[in-house]
């Protein structure tokens, strides 16, 4: 992949490689130590959020390339045109609208329709939670079992642990979405049918994950419990932009809470999609959580660019992947609540950003998404640390803290340890310090020298440290919200779709040819010879 990036025929690309050049021997502790106001200059707040940037490898000149470069490409119509609907995911002639499903001016696009779902999905939650909501046997209900995928289960999934503090504690909320049935039957094992309200959340209705799921699902709710036969209703929601299918699922109309085409899955837990969330927490909640993303939605429309938290972001992340050969990004939150962020960031980024066509239709020759990974600390720290110091990688970090989630031993390790973390993959450990360390407690100067080779840690390693005081619904809104628009913002530079993943299909296809032939014999379709001895050592072992 030829890694000169040159987006249009405005200089300022070479701008900013020839700048890129001239940071060769960029080292951070010299530019903290050159300039006390590093900090105060670089970093910055805004819808519930501060931004730590100044642990980067940049400049205050780097900075104003890189808004430059955004400004060239009209990044503040482009975040203009996506809210007020026009049809950005271009490839499937459609808007992203997820922004008006958190607009609570009445003025956004589909915003009669999006009031009528919301008023439905808040008549259904307060319903289970006083008890009037009723399984066939005439109890209220306890449990609810979200059956989704992708979208239609990570964002919910994400938020509703992340929120648990604020629960309601009216129903307990599980979730399924794996095709390997130990998923459900572990979550099955849990609930008794009486009192157990299974929603099936999928956007098209059609993914077979979710199917085969609900499926199960309903052919156990049956068999424990005969009457439910008849009353599909009192055990199953859908949250569907295919009614119908819902329908020939079993599931009424009245039980069916819709979706549209203009939100995408990843974006969908905004929608009805959320409906779990918002039994876990309430409608209240809910909302407040899309109260802190119209903050951010409002922040990004109207922030300056150099003062913008999601452009910020984006323009780094393009400045690492498209300058310094980045691959690979972490993500790694010091907060136990969010242990489910990285996985829902994981669809967000790289289904929406993980294209090698542009908007143009042309084949793309700079590198685009990163591998988004992580996990909840300080568990990642004896585990992958390790790499992040020593390895031969380059991979820019963003650090995510609570800063006052209320009093506890705990809470001020953790903060330590994040803050400790970034600030030894900029610090590093020099040979020089390590040697003279094991000299000074009584090494050879010869095995000090060997020592010192394997324990220097080299630093200069990016970071962000995004912080907050508490995890309330408003902030983690905000957070979530944050995430979207970056992943936006790179898609306009890097002249890409973020709304369409045509990627996945493929897979989906092939498998239910594979599956034909597993199960059925006489097929014709014919595989690559690898495939084929997979499949004949399947069908020996089931022989
Ligand atoms: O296969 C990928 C995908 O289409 C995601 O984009 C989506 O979030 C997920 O599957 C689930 O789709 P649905 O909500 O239509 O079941």
């Amino acid at each position: 992949m030829n890694n000169t990036f040159k987006q249009t025929d405005s200089p300022i690309w070479d701008e900013l490689a020839d700048h890129r050049q001239s940071q060769q021997n960029f080292r951070l502790v010299e530019k903290f130590a050159e300039d006390p106001t590093r900090f105060d200059k670089m970093h910055v707040s805004g819808a519930n959020l501060i931004l730590d940037y100044s642990k980067n490898l940049v400049t205050e000149e780097t900075l104003t390339l890189l808004v430059k470069a955004a400004e060239s490409l009209n990044l503040k119509d482009r975040i203009a045109a996506m809210i007020r609907g026009d049809k950005v995911n271009t490839t499937e002639d459609r808007p992203a609208l997820h922004t008006a499903l958190r607009d609570f001016s009445g003025r956004a696009p589909f915003a009669a329709d999006i009031d009528a779902a919301f008023s439905k999905m808040k008549a259904i939650v307060d319903q289970v939670h006083s008890g009037q909501w009723m399984g066939c046997t005439g109890l209220r209900i306890t449990d609810v079992v979200n059956i989704g995928i992708g979208g239609s289960h990570l964002g919910p999934m994400m938020v509703t642990d992340a929120l648990k503090g604020f629960s309601k504690g009216a129903v307990k909320c599980h979730f399924v979405s794996n095709i390997d049935s130990t998923d459900l039957h572990s979550v099955l094992d849990l609930v008794a049918p009486e009192v157990t309200l299974f929603i099936i959340c999928s956007k098209s209705f059609t993914t077979l994950e979710t199917l085969q799921n609900a499926k199960t699902a309903k052919a156990w709710l049956e068999a424990k419990l005969p009457e439910a036969k008849n009353a599909t209703g009192k055990h199953f929601l859908a949250v569907s932009s295919k009614s119908g299918k819902a329908g020939e699922f079993g599931i009424p109309d009245t039980n069916v809470l819709p979706m549209w085409d203009w939100v995408g899955g990843r974006y969908s837990l905004w929608s009805a999609i959320g409906i779990s969330i918002a039994m876990s927490v309430g409608m209240d909640n809910f909302n407040r959580l899309r109260k802190g993303a119209e903050a951010m939605d409002q922040h990004f429309q109207s922030a300056s660019l150099d003062q913008n938290l999601p452009v910020l972001l984006a323009l780094l992340d393009i400045w690492y992947v498209n300058y310094w050969g980045g691959q690979s990004q972490a993500v790694l939150p010091y907060c136990h609540r969010l242990c489910y962020f990285p996985e829902f960031l994981q669809q967000l980024t790289m289904e929406s950003n993980g294209k090698s066509v542009d908007m143009n239709n042309k084949p793309i020759s700079y590198p685009t998404a990163p591998v988004t990974w992580g996990t909840v600390e300080t568990n990642g720290q004896h585990s992958f640390h390790q790499l992040l110091h020593q390895g031969t990688g380059f991979i820019p970090v963003d650090f995510i803290a609570e800063l006052n989630p209320g009093d506890d031993e705990h809470h001020a390790h953790l903060l330590a340890n994040c803050l400790a973390q970034s600030n030894a993959l900029m610090n590093g450990k020099s040979h020089e310090d390590i040697k003279t360390e094991l000299m000074d407690a009584g090494m050879t100067e010869q095995n000090a020298q060997v020592q010192a080779m394997h324990r220097q840690i080299p630093g200069n390693h990016p970071s962000n440290t995004i912080v907050f005081e508490r995890l309330t619904p408003e902030v983690l809104g905000s957070l979530i919200a944050l995430y979207e628009h970056r992943v936006f913002v790179q898609s306009v530079i890097w002249n890409i779709n973020a709304f369409d993943q045509f990627g996945v299909e493929l897979g989906k296809k092939i498998s239910q040819q594979v599956y034909t032939k597993l199960v059925e014999d006489g097929t014709d379709a014919e595989f690559d010879a690898s495939t084929e001895g997979l499949i004949g050592i399947y069908k020996k072992a089931k022989s």
